[in-house]
C-alpha cells in the first residue's frame, strides 16, 4: 500500500519579490488561498543572483510543495526575460529570470510582472471575481503596477503606472511611497489619485477599477473621496495576491 500524500505534494508555489520584502508560500488553487507564508528581508541590492539564492532557500521551507514555481517581478516580462527595473537594480534588465530562476532551484519556474499576478489573482478569486469586461487592477506601493483583465484574460505588462500625466510620471506623484515621502494628508492624495483615475477611465472606459497594495487595507480613508463614473474597489487579497496569481500563472505553465 502506497503512502498517502502530503496535502501540499504537488502544490504550485508563488513567490512574491518585492522592493522591501520576498515572500512565500504554497497555494491551493481551487480556492485562492495561501498556507504558511515565509518572509525574508530583499537583499541590498537586490541583484539577480542575490534574489536567486533567496528564492531558493525560500523554496527549501517547503520541501513538500514540489509544484510549478511562479515568480513576481516588479518591472516588464516578456518571455521570461525582464525588461524594466524602475525600482530594482538596474543588473535586471535584460536578465532572463525564466533560467536564472530555475537553473538555481533546479525546478520549472515561471517569472510574471506582479501586478500582472495580483491582477489575475483579483479577478479568479478576489475583489473582481466573476466580473466580464475590462477590469483594470492597480497596486499602489513603491511604484503603481497596472493589470488589465479583459473578460478573464490577461493582457501583460500594461505598465500604466508610468503614464505621463502632468508632465510626471504617474508614480512618482500618486504611488503610495510619494505620499509617503512627501507625508500627504489623505485628502491630498485623494487629488492625485483623482488625476490617475480620471486619465485611466478616459483612455480606456474600464467596467471596474480594483485597488491593491498595502495601503488597500485603508480604502475607506481615500475610495470615498473618489468621484468616478466607474467602480472601483478595494483588493481582497490584499498582500497575498502576488502570491496566489504567480502560483495560478506557473500552474498553466
Ligand atoms: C514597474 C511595474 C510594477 C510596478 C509595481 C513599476 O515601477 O514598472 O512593472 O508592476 O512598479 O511594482
Amino acid at each position: 500500500m502506497s503512502t498517502p500524500p502530503t496535502p501540499l505534494q504537488g502544490s504550485p508555489v508563488g513567490i512574491d519579490f518585492g522592493g522591501s520584502g520576498i515572500k512565500c508560500a504554497p497555494v491551493d488553487l481551487a480556492n485562492g488561498e495561501p498556507g504558511e507564508r515565509a518572509r525574508v528581508e530583499t537583499p541590498k541590492p537586490s541583484t539577480p543572483p542575490a534574489i536567486a539564492e533567496t528564492v531558493v532557500a525560500l523554496l527549501r521551507r517547503f520541501p513538500e510543495a514540489d509544484g510549478p514555481v511562479g515568480v513576481t517581478v516588479p518591472g516588464v516580462v516578456r518571455h521570461g526575460v525582464v525588461r524594466s527595473a524602475a525600482n530594482i537594480d538596474r543588473s535586471w534588465i535584460g536578465t532572463d529570470a525564466d533560467v536564472l530562476f530555475s537553473e538555481a532551484t533546479g525546478r520549472q519556474v515561471h517569472v510574471v510582472n506582479d501586478a500582472d499576478a495580483a491582477g489575475l489573482a483579483e479577478v479568479e478569486y478576489g475583489a473582481a471575481r466573476g466580473r466580464r469586461g475590462l477590469v483594470i487592477v492597480t497596486t499602489l506601493g513603491t511604484g503603481i503596477g497596472s493589470a488589465l483583465v479583459h473578460d478573464g484574460v490577461l493582457i501583460p505588462n500594461s505598465e500604466l503606472g508610468h503614464l505621463e500625466i502632468d508632465g510626471h510620471n504617474a508614480e512618482k506623484r500618486a504611488a503610495n511611497s510619494a505620499r509617503k515621502a512627501e507625508d500627504l494628508s489623505m485628502r491630498s492624495w485623494a487629488h492625485r489619485l483623482q488625476r490617475y483615475y480620471s486619465t485611466l477611465e478616459k483612455l480606456f472606459s474600464p467596467d471596474l477599477f480594483v485597488v491593491g497594495g498595502g495601503i488597500s487595507k485603508r480604502a475607506d480613508e481615500f475610495l470615498p473621496l473618489l468621484d468616478l463614473e466607474t467602480e472601483i474597489v478595494p483588493a481582497t487579497l490584499r498582500n497575498e495576491a502576488g502570491i496566489v496569481g504567480a502560483a495560478l500563472l506557473a500552474s498553466r505553465g
